[in-house]
């Protein structure tokens, strides 16, 4: 019979902490009050994709490029992909080490289903990118994480990953990569060269696999963006980015991983996303050609980014000032991205849990805005910077009246 405990134990660990609370600010919304969503990191309903992107990928389908494509991608998306690291890090990323997925996230699934398994694992920054956990646990890994340094804004901590890989280790767990998000879903951190150096040179020492999730890299307020692919040539590297952030086309679903490395172990890992690739047929061929003309068309693009991170930047900034203008609550300030952070001071919200202060926020104040818990590091908020001014004035309002309880 079919039932509940028809489920594989694994779905035990499919959980998505920023759609949580849908059922109850859809009854909200029902009962006819508006709710102010500060809650889903998606560039699109604000900025809208670019018309050049759609009328490219409108041209594919009309041209019939609708059919089954190449499985690890369409030889000029992968050309221009490569053309895009040369431009933007002089990095060369040879054709057959890249592949094309429906978004970073079906990257991480061929990376999770490439290495992971029981006994398996591997080392992330805390806070972190929600559905990373439950790709991982899926296939049998196990996270390792190390807490950043929220006052030295949201800094990674070696000392503190040093001893947790030890920790790991020591408990039996075969750790395969060290995953770095930068800049950082959640907290808006931007991390620096020294600081990539440092990590790529850990996990060059503990022998790991080092993986660099980059889809916000031009998304920077101010200065020049450092990849990884610029510090850590000598070392197996696999970078992950898409179109959804920088060329803000979410529903495209089209992402790309590098898998640079010259070892026997990198070919080893190519190859198995070879016949991932396969087996899932291929990515999107009409969102591969407007991936064509989104990388391509560098005036066009320049043009938008420029815009929305100024746009962007204006709207973290006033947010961040008017979230530290409230009593209990204290806010790093974003160097990129579209993210907020900040910590309340529990005590003084009168609420048990983060989990209790957003439910709360929803029931009482009509804003949508996700628990810290869920990425991780309990007693704070993520706050998406993307609404107009007007509706992050109104989501502060209602975190500062629910503050003073
Ligand atoms: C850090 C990070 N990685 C990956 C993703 C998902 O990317 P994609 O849309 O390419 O699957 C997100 C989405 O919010 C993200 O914040």
């Amino acid at each position: 019979m079919f039932s509940h405990e028809t489920l594989s134990p694994r779905m035990e660990y499919v959980q998505y902490a920023i759609r949580e609370l849908f059922p109850v600010a859809e009854r909200i919304e029902k009962s006819g009050v508006k709710v102010t969503r500060v809650n889903v990191g998606d560039p699109v309903p604000y900025f809208g994709t670019p018309k050049y992107i759609l009328d490219a990928m409108a041209k594919a389908a009309h041209e019939g490029k609708t059919s089954y494509g190449r499985p690890p991608g369409e030889t000029p998306f992968l050309s221009a992909i490569a053309n895009r690291y040369k431009r933007l890090y002089n990095f060369d990323a040879g054709q057959d080490s890249i592949f094309a997925t429906y978004g970073v996230s079906e990257a991480i699934q061929f990376l999770n289903a490439s290495l992971m398994g029981e006994g398996r694992g591997c080392a992330m920054f805390s806070p972190y990118y929600p559905a990373y956990i439950p790709q991982l646990r899926i296939y049998g890994g196990e996270p390792c994480f190390s807490t950043c340094d929220e006052e030295r804004g949201w800094a990674p901590d070696f000392d503190d990953l040093k001893k947790q890989l030890k920790k790991a280790k020591e408990a039996g767990t075969d750790l395969k990569y060290l995953h770095v998000i930068n800049p950082c879903n959640p907290t808006g951190a931007v991390w620096g060269k020294k600081q990539l150096e440092e990590i790529a040179a850990i996990a060059k020492d503990e022998e790991l696999l080092l993986v660099s999730d980059e889809i916000y890299d031009e998304m920077i307020f101010d200065g020049k963006f450092t990849s990884m692919c610029q510090v850590a040539t000598g070392q197996p590297l696999v970078v992950l980015n898409g179109l959804s952030k920088n060329w803000c086309a979410t529903g495209l679903r089209l992402g790309w991983a590098i898998l640079h490395g010259k070892d026997a172990h990198m070919g080893t890992l190519r190859d198995a996303f070879v016949r991932l690739s396969s087996v899932r047929l291929c990515a999107s061929v009409p969102a591969q050609y407007a991936g064509v003309e989104a990388l391509n068309n560098e005036k066009a693009h320049s043009e938008f980014i420029k815009g929305f991170n100024k746009e962007v930047k204006n709207r973290s900034d006033f947010c961040w000032k008017r979230l530290n203008e409230i009593p209990g609550i204290s806010c790093q300030r974003a160097k990129g991205a579209f993210y907020l952070f900040p910590k309340i001071d529990l005590k003084l919200s009168g609420c048990r849990t983060d989990k209790e202060f957003i439910l709360k926020l929803l029931e009482k104040e009509h804003v949508w805005a996700v628990q810290g818990s869920g990425f991780g590091v309990g007693g704070h908020l993520r706050i998406v910077t993307l609404p107009p001014l007007e509706t992050l004035e109104t989501a502060c309002a209602g975190i500062a009246r629910l503050m003073k309880g």
